[in-house]
């Protein structure tokens, strides 16, 4: 019999970690420290990931609208991503968290590039436990844009028939590592979607946080997970 608790579970969940601005600005810190402290957080929310058996994680740590931003906290989050991954890949590598960065990553230079390949390389495991995926230089709109361009030279190319062209085939030409996110949460209190998986969340259960990223924790993310299993997911049909 299947085991009723498991069903309705989301499996793959999307996260817009918002807010560390503002919780710095609370805690009268300096920006920075508020990306320092979210980092944190993504570490406990990884291990509640990977405990309730999520297939995938997916957040969003800059966008491509972030370039807009001070020069000095983009370099300071250019910083904390090489930091993190310094900190944390032998510890995502014991819990079978398998890394993947998308996004225009070329435009944040060698020093992140080369970092994340090693990640990427580092916990390419074989039956993974969870696929953590990270949103950087990332902007739905760009991707479609980018997806336009490959299906076209592909065409072009005569490599596919314009006729053959469906959702897998967009989908695969996306730079996003999932194909349907069943779960999007942003934290920091705003109801927008700020140009995150625009193509992956086609049908996603979309819940809006008032707390700031570096506030969030565990049992919030539990209480999520377990709000996702008391919705009707219908997908168009009657019932
Ligand atoms: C989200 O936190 C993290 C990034 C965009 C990198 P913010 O820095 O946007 O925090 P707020 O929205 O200003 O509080
Ligand atoms: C979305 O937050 C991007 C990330 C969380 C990385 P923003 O703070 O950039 O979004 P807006 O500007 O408030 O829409
Ligand atoms: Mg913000």
């Amino acid at each position: 019999m299947a085991n009723t608790s498991k069903i309705n579970t989301p499996k793959n969940v999307g996260i817009i970690m918002d807010g560390n601005g503002r919780w710095a600005i609370k805690n009268s810190l300096k920006i920075s420290e508020g990306h320092k402290k979210g980092v944190s957080i993504v570490k406990d929310i990884v291990e509640e990931s990977v405990k309730q058996d999520l297939s995938s994680l997916t957040i969003y740590a800059f966008s491509s609208e972030n370039w807009k931003r001070p020069k000095t906290e983009v370099t300071a989050i250019k910083k904390l991503v090489v930091d993190a991954i310094n900190d944390q890949v032998s510890d995502l590598k014991e819990q079978k968290v398998r890394l993947k960065f998308f996004g225009h990553i070329y435009d944040f230079g060698k020093k992140v590039i080369d970092k994340i390949s090693y990640a990427e390389e580092e916990t390419n495991i074989q039956n993974s436990k969870l696929d953590l995926n990270v949103a950087l230089g990332y902007g739905g709109k760009q991707d479609i844009v980018d997806m336009a361009k490959k299906i076209s030279s592909s065409v072009l190319a005569k490599q596919i028939k314009l006729k053959d062209i469906n959702e897998k085939t967009l989908h695969n030409a996306s730079s996003v590592p999932v194909d349907e996110i069943d779960l999007l949460i942003r934290t920091g209190g705003d109801r927008r979607i700020s140009n995150f998986l625009l193509y992956q969340i086609a049908y996603a259960e979309i819940m809006f946080i008032d707390k700031y990223w570096p506030d969030f924790n565990k049992t919030d993310f539990l209480k999520c997970l377990d709000n996702f299993k008391n919705i009707k997911r219908r997908f168009g049909k009657r019932k």
